[in-house]
């Protein structure tokens, strides 16, 4: 065996060099290399397995938490061995929901929560709200993932919680909690007590608004899959959403609302982001997005008031920005209307977030709606994403939205002409549109 020479390593973006360097070649930052202690190199062989072999299971098992939405978006449950991260905005709920599966999973056997930001009695206190009391989930108020990590190997849990990891750190690192190369380590550490113990483990990440610094995103290639918690804070809907899953589909979503006692399944999670109106005022449209194979219905709003400004607003909440300025751009050039003069907000209704382009043209007569004040026709769901002569592309599961919107009472449908003899109208009105022309004609 022979000793490993010093090495050092970047705390921030963990390049790694043989000397101290005073600023990383890679990021740029100042002072941020640290010696990384290692031990020697070992001299140990593993075995390949031919991809015939017998002696491996071939599906893997599932262990269902119970919360419907919560399973499906998993793909089924969470995999025996698996290490997952559930990411989202410091106070949408993410240890809420943890307590909940946590107290869940108790019922089978030993399950240890390991919690590096809050204290005994804050989660004591939560889960007495949540009405929690299982003997068998057990909380561990620990920052060192070693001292975690041997802890785990020593009471053998079926199911460990750990949140969060940017509160982790190890003690062969000199960075401080939260730094990349932390960060790293810690899910290095755990990912290895799950993948060899057959324990599936929970990661929790912060993710901050403006982009943050040691977030999930530098941990999503070493986990099994990354889902994140959305919404608004001020808001109880909260969107469950799959951004990558080995064992199952992605961008899958399951709707929950944020309710005293916890995380609950919304009652009707395909009419969640509309406002409960009889008659929408001007500015206002129901479209149809898909996340994953549900069709949700959805609220868009716009304003446009006359500007004050030499350069007009433009504000989103909910959509792409870029796609705002082109989605007027069009506006402007195929109706020629003078959109110059007026400042536009748009936003979804609930904290939705999307990118998904089918939303384009209810963006697009939502902006009609407001500026001309005239209200979209009552349970009419337009749909479709727009190019940039004005003409609109058909998009995916269209025949589904239609059908479910139909079943939830929407009984006009406007969309791409694309569809003209692929969906029938079964009942409902369908108004195939080429382009934004059209579609200005059909509606106002
Ligand atoms: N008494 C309560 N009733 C309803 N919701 C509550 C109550 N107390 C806290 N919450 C909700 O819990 C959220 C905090 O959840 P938490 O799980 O701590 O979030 P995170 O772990 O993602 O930071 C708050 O934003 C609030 O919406
Ligand atoms: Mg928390």
């Amino acid at each position: 065996m022979k000793k490993k020479s010093k090495e050092y390593v970047c705390t921030v973006c963990g390049y790694r060099s043989p000397v101290k360097l005073g600023r990383c070649p890679e990021c740029g930052s100042w002072n941020s290399f640290v010696e990384v202690t290692e031990g020697e190199e070992s001299a140990e062989t593993a075995t390949p397995i031919s991809i015939t072999s017998d002696k491996v299971k071939l599906s893997e098992a599932r262990i269902k938490t119970g919360i419907e939405e919560f399973d499906r978006v998993l793909g089924g449950g969470i995999v025996e061995g698996s290490i997952i991260l559930v990411g989202g905005e410091p106070g949408i709920g993410k240890s809420t929901l943890l307590l909940q599966i946590a107290s869940i999973f108790a019922k089978q056997g030993k399950v240890i929560y390991v919690s590096g930001e809050e204290s005994y009695l804050q989660i004591r206190m939560r889960a007495k709200r949540l009405g929690i009391e299982s003997k068998n989930l057990y909380l561990l108020i620990e920052q060192d993932i070693d001292l975690i990590k041997n802890t785990i190997l020593k009471e053998q849990p079926v199911f460990v919680v750990i949140d969060s990891v940017q509160t982790m750190f190890s003690p062969h690192l000199q960075g401080a909690p939260g730094s990349v190369t932390q960060v790293r380590e810690c899910t290095r550490v755990i990912t290895d007590v799950a993948k060899n113990h057959g324990i599936p483990v929970v990661l929790v990440g912060h993710v901050t608004k403006g982009g943050m610094i040691a977030g999930p995103k530098t941990i999503e290639h070493l986990v099994d899959g990354v889902f994140y918690l959305e919404g608004e804070r001020t808001d109880v809907k909260r969107i469950f959403r799959s951004v990558k899953n080995r064992f199952g589909t992605t961008n899958e979503a399951g709707i929950f609302e944020m309710q005293e006692r916890g995380l609950v399944e919304a009652e009707n999670p395909m009419l969640t982001f509309i406002t409960e109106e009889d008659e929408f005022p001007a500015g206002s449209a129901i479209t149809a997005t898909l996340e994953g194979s549900l069709p949700i219905f959805l609220e868009v709003q716009a304003l446009a008031t006359p500007t004050y400004f030499p350069i007009p607003r433009r504000v989103v909440s909910g959509i792409d920005y870029n796609r705002l300025l082109l989605i007027i751009a069009i506006l402007e050039k195929q109706l020629h209307l003078k959109l110059g003069s007026f400042d536009i907000y748009v936003n979804t209704v609930g904290g939705f977030t999307t990118k998904d382009r089918t939303i384009d043209l209810s963006v697009a007569v939502t902006i009609m709606s407001s500026i001309f004040d005239k209200r979209i026709p009552n349970k009419t769901v337009v749909f479709g994403e727009l190019g940039l002569g004005g003409e609109i592309r058909p998009t995916v599961g269209a025949e589904r939205k239609v059908i479910q919107g139909k079943r939830l009472g929407f009984d006009s449908f406007v969309l791409s002409s694309f569809f003209k003899d692929k969906i029938k109208a079964n009942g409902v009105n369908l108004y195939f549109a080429k382009n934004i022309r059209e579609v200005k004609e059909i509606i106002f």
